[in-house]
């Protein structure tokens, strides 16, 4: 069993970025902006939000990080949106999800220009993607593929079975691995809360990607004998020995499918990094390659 490690490979990534905008600088150009709407205090979401942040410092990315009252209502966050669509010095932003309940998730994706659309959910992005032309593809989705790319992961012909029907992971992911492209060509099984038989569909797997949301879901009795495991969940486990009270586990029971797998990604260090790597190629793709 050989670790992916997200954490080392995103770094990596970004390293190269931190060239590349310095090769930018150089000859006169702006630095790439990311900024970032994060309404509410949800936990893991200020974690992800300042993960992105800090990011965009190492890397000499400009940042703008909005924090908006959990009781900001629907009009004036579409009213945030729309000016940084007219900001200029804005390329990229995101707005992180999920959203408080009195808000409506797809009114405020719609918003987004998709051309600042970096974190690839605007349904033309989504409808580009689909059809294999070009657009900014969703961060986990796409570090995924990056993260299989970079261990020379051959995915063509190979069964891929992806386990969640999201539309930010799920969906996306299945889409992307079954494209004639690099990474893809893979005969992709997207399977969900209705599936039957999904222990055996499971089995069935040569790469097996797990976004259902579920701590400790995949079992080792639902993986064959030297496939590749990519683990998307992400949960908070009450752990008293732990200095902030909790520990991370994924949606796959690692320690039981890790000998199992050729291949796996840990929790932490594996997905979520990548998901960062990914935004911040999107966001240089904006500042430097507009059409
Ligand atoms: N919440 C969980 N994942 C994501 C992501 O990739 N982007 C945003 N904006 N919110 C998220």
């Amino acid at each position: 069993m050989k670790l992916l490690d997200g954490k080392s490979t995103s770094l990596a990534i970004q390293q190269e970025l931190a060239e590349m905008v310095n090769n930018k600088v150089s000859k006169g150009f702006k630095r790439p902006h990311l900024a970032a709407i994060l309404v509410g205090e949800d936990g893991p979401s200020q974690t992800y939000v300042n993960a992105k942040v800090k990011a965009c410092e190492r890397i000499g990315f400009e940042s703008t990080l909005i924090k908006l009252d959990a009781t900001t209502d629907e009009a004036s966050l579409l009213k945030k949106i729309e000016s940084l669509n007219n900001d200029k010095s804005v390329d990229g932003f995101i707005v992180q999800l999920p959203l408080p309940d009195h808000i409506d998730e797809s009114k405020v994706t719609l918003a987004i220009d998709p051309k600042k659309d970096v974190d690839g959910f605007h349904p033309m992005n989504v409808g580009n993607m689909t059809l294999g032309l070009p657009a900014f593809l969703p961060a986990t989705p796409n570090g995924i593929l990056e993260l299989l790319k970079r261990y020379n992961i051959p995915t063509e012909g190979k069964k891929c079975v992806v386990l969640g029907r999201s539309s930010i992971v799920g969906t996306p992911v299945s889409i992307l691995l079954s494209r004639k492209s690099e990474i893809g060509n893979a005969t992709v099984t997207l399977a969900h809360s209705r599936t039957k038989n999904l222990p055996s569909i499971c089995r069935d797997a040569d790469i097996l990607v797990v976004a259902i949301g579920k701590p400790n879901f995949v079992n080792a009795d639902m993986v064959k004998e030297g496939a590749v495991v990519i683990d998307v969940g992400i949960h908070r486990i009450e752990d008293a020995t732990k200095k902030n009270g909790f520990r991370l586990i994924g949606d796959v029971n690692f320690d039981e499918v890790a000998p199992k797998s050729s291949y796996i990604t840990p929790v932490p260090g594996g997905v979520g990094p990548m998901t960062i790597a990914s935004l911040l190629q999107n966001t240089f793709k904006s500042a430097y390659e507009k059409n």
